[in-house]
């Protein structure tokens, strides 16, 4: 158990393309939540375009900070210590929250605390929730596939991750292949349930070590897939002929999406249960914005149902799954990266 003596922490994440901010009590309770996402600003990109997310962060943290203490009731004088996100991220986005955490911990006299981007999102377990390590963490982001022992809660070893593609980012790109815009993964998601998950059947990656991830491959299979079929179509003629070939599309963009999305789910299903039985544990826990998917989990939750009590799964709540502050507010409290005002921000690191 944590010895953070900081009952309110209010945490601020701008790592990628989120402006949140979020007080976090005990490091379990929600008080309040904001994002504002940037979505409609990148999408018109196709992805996250690094200096409009640090620009739009600017833009933004006034404004999340205030509706977080309106909608908790809440000034400044009640929080006890502020935290933000330090990395990995894009490094203009991050300074934003660093400088507004630890401009309010100056000015207030009060702790600064700095966490890690992937520990807050295994850290979303905890939110409104009783979960204890040890337990096995898939950590499923845009730019990260992990799999974690989770020992205490400081305590981690990082068992397997991928080689190439992160499972969010095949996500994304496999969206942009079919047109779907961005962010990809809820596009897929959404589609797939319309979609026939047999249409297509697509390469899984056998790889020596049964804990590493590889989804470049496969994100390849579709893409050339996708091509093909796509040539098959009925020609895009006037009128009638062309509602028939848009209505061909969209069948065929479902059924390569529900075959994506069965071939990404079975992966990082099978591979998580596996590591969970090597290591003997009973507690499996998911993280990161691909935890938001339906077909995920439910495949985890059906799981842990038929296992009758031998396993126990545990998913992070709606809304802390993608990038959240509540999460950061949870890692400050039971797993701090540092209390040092003068740490800086950083771009990469494991864990
Ligand atoms: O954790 P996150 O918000 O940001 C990072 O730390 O990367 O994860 C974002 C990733 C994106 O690649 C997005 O497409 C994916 O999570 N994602 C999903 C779903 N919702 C978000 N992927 C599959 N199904 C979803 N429902
Ligand atoms: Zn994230």
């Amino acid at each position: 158990m944590s010895t953070q003596p900081y009952k309110k922490i209010l945490a601020i994440e701008s790592s990628c393309d989120d402006t949140a901010v979020a007080i976090v009590e005990h490091g379990r309770r929600v008080l309040g939540s904001v994002i504002y996402s940037q979505d409609s600003a990148h999408s018109q990109y196709g992805g996250i375009v690094p200096e409009a997310a640090a620009r739009l962060h600017i833009q933004g943290i006034n404004g999340a900070l205030q509706q977080v203490f309106d909608r908790c009731d809440m000034t400044i004088d009640s929080i006890d210590a502020f935290a933000t996100t330090l990395g990995p991220g894009l490094v203009g986005s991050l300074l934003v929250g660093a400088n507004t955490a630890k401009t309010l911990s100056f000015i207030t006299d009060k702790p600064f605390v700095g966490v890690n981007h992937l520990r807050a999102h295994v850290a979303s377990n905890y939110l409104e929730s009783d979960l204890e390590p040890p337990f096995i963490c898939l950590l499923v982001s845009g730019g990260h596939t992990q799999l974690i022992l989770v020992k205490g809660y400081t305590d981690m070893v990082l068992l397997g991750q991928t080689r190439d593609d992160a499972v969010g980012e095949a996500y994304d790109k496999v969206a942009r292949l079919m047109g779907l815009g961005y962010p990809g993964g809820p596009a897929v998601d959404r589609l797939s349930v319309k979609g026939d998950a047999r249409s297509f059947t697509l390469p899984r990656a056998r790889l020596s070590d049964p804990f590493d991830f590889s989804f470049s491959g496969l994100k390849t299979a579709v893409a050339r897939a996708f091509q093909k079929a796509e040539e098959l179509l009925p020609a895009d003629r006037e009128t009638e002929e062309n509602g028939s070939r848009q209505v061909a599309l969209k069948e065929l963009q479902a059924n390569m999406a529900a075959s994506f999305q069965y071939t990404v789910v079975e992966t990082l299903f099978k591979k998580t249960v596996q590591c969970a039985e090597f290591y003997q544990i009973s507690t499996i826990a998911v993280a990161g914005g691909v935890s938001a998917n339906q077909a995920l989990r439910k495949r985890f939750q059906d799981f842990g149902i038929q296992s009758e009590g031998r396993y126990h799964i545990h998913l992070p709540k709606a809304g802390y799954c993608t990038d959240n502050a509540a999460m950061v507010g949870a890692c400050a409290y039971f797993d701090p990266l540092t209390t040092d005002i003068r740490e800086e921000v950083f771009s990469r690191s494991a864990f």
